[in-house]
């Protein structure tokens, strides 16, 4: 495994390697990783000649009262899962490298930028387009994979590479779970025990939503939501930002379950931890 920390010299080697015809793949991420991001790294793996995961913080996409000081770093741990893992190259730059000094460029997913996560988290992802658009120009992937985590951040960006006609493939790979059901997250350690105790409830919210999706029980956006809701309310003391549900075409909230095409998403907060999840229908 090589770890690289000057984007010119990964993106030399990317390039070379290309034109020898290797199939390179990247899985972005901004380390502390955990079960979620190695799911993504053995599909990368799968599916090329050189793996490379890129780890970084990105300050562009934290809002000014949000966690970019205190966001976990634990590049030896982080590097020794890849090692692992058999990644053949690391991208660990200092944000220095990757936005030099006056940086005044950025990439805008017009409205898909300002729903769901984007109405509470201004500007967020609008860094995140720019730093996923940018590491792709520094690690030159065939293919990119992400999670369904972050489903909205996966279609924006699917949507991103599909406008601006980035040749890259994008790859979604399910949500990996602790065994109550919640999605793992690297804020999941910043709960509190007994939030912690309460946190499956969000799994299981959406899992129930589903289920009266699936019966016929529910029929309609609202109440999916509704039911959402009602259990996260009855069973935690989390604030709910958001919970709706989509379109995956726009975003939009919808009327009637569209089959094969809705998203079901919430952000709640406890305390200051936010976490999100989702399931698709
Ligand atoms: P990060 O939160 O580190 O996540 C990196 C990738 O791992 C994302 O594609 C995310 O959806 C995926 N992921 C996180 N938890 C997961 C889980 N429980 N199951 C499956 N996949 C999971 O997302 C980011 O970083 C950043 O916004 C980034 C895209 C790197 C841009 O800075």
């Amino acid at each position: 495994m090589e770890t690289f920390a000057d984007p010119k010299a990964i993106q030399h080697r990317a390039i070379e390697a290309r034109a020898m015809g290797k199939r390179l793949a990247l899985v972005p991420t901004m380390g502390s990783l955990h079960a979620g991001h190695v799911a993504l790294i053995r599909e990368a793996r799968g599916r090329a000649d050189i793996a490379t995961v890129s780890i970084f913080v990105n300050p562009t996409q934290f809002g000014p009262n949000e966690d970019f000081a205190s966001y976990p770093r634990t590049p030896q741990a982080d590097q020794a899962i890849c090692r692992s893992e058999g990644v053949d190259w690391v991208f660990l730059p200092t944000p220095e490298a990757v936005y030099g000094g006056d940086f005044g460029v950025y990439v805008e997913v017009e409205r898909w930028s300002q729903k769901l996560c984007g109405a509470f988290r201004p500007g967020h992802f609008r860094g995140v387009a720019t730093v996923v658009l940018k590491l792709f120009n520094l690690c030159q992937p065939h293919v990119a994979v992400f999670g369904w985590k972050d489903a909205q951040q996966f279609l924006l960006l699917r949507r991103m590479v599909k406008a601006l006609n980035a040749p890259v493939e994008m790859i979604g790979v399910e949500t990996v779970r602790e065994p109550d059901g919640l999605a793992l997250s690297s804020r999941n350690q910043r709960l509190s025990p007994q939030e912690r105790r309460q946190a499956p409830a969000l799994a299981e919210a959406l899992r129930l939503a589903q289920e009266s999706a699936a019966e016929g029980a529910a029929q309609t956006g609202p109440e999916l939501v509704e039911i959402v809701r009602r259990h996260i309310e009855e069973r935690t003391t989390a604030q709910i930002d958001y919970v709706e549900a989509v379109s995956m075409r726009d975003l939009e909230p919808i009327g009637p379950i569209l089959p094969g095409e809705t998203l079901l998403a919430l952000a709640v907060r406890f305390g200051s931890t936010r976490l999100i999840d989702n399931v698709r229908m």
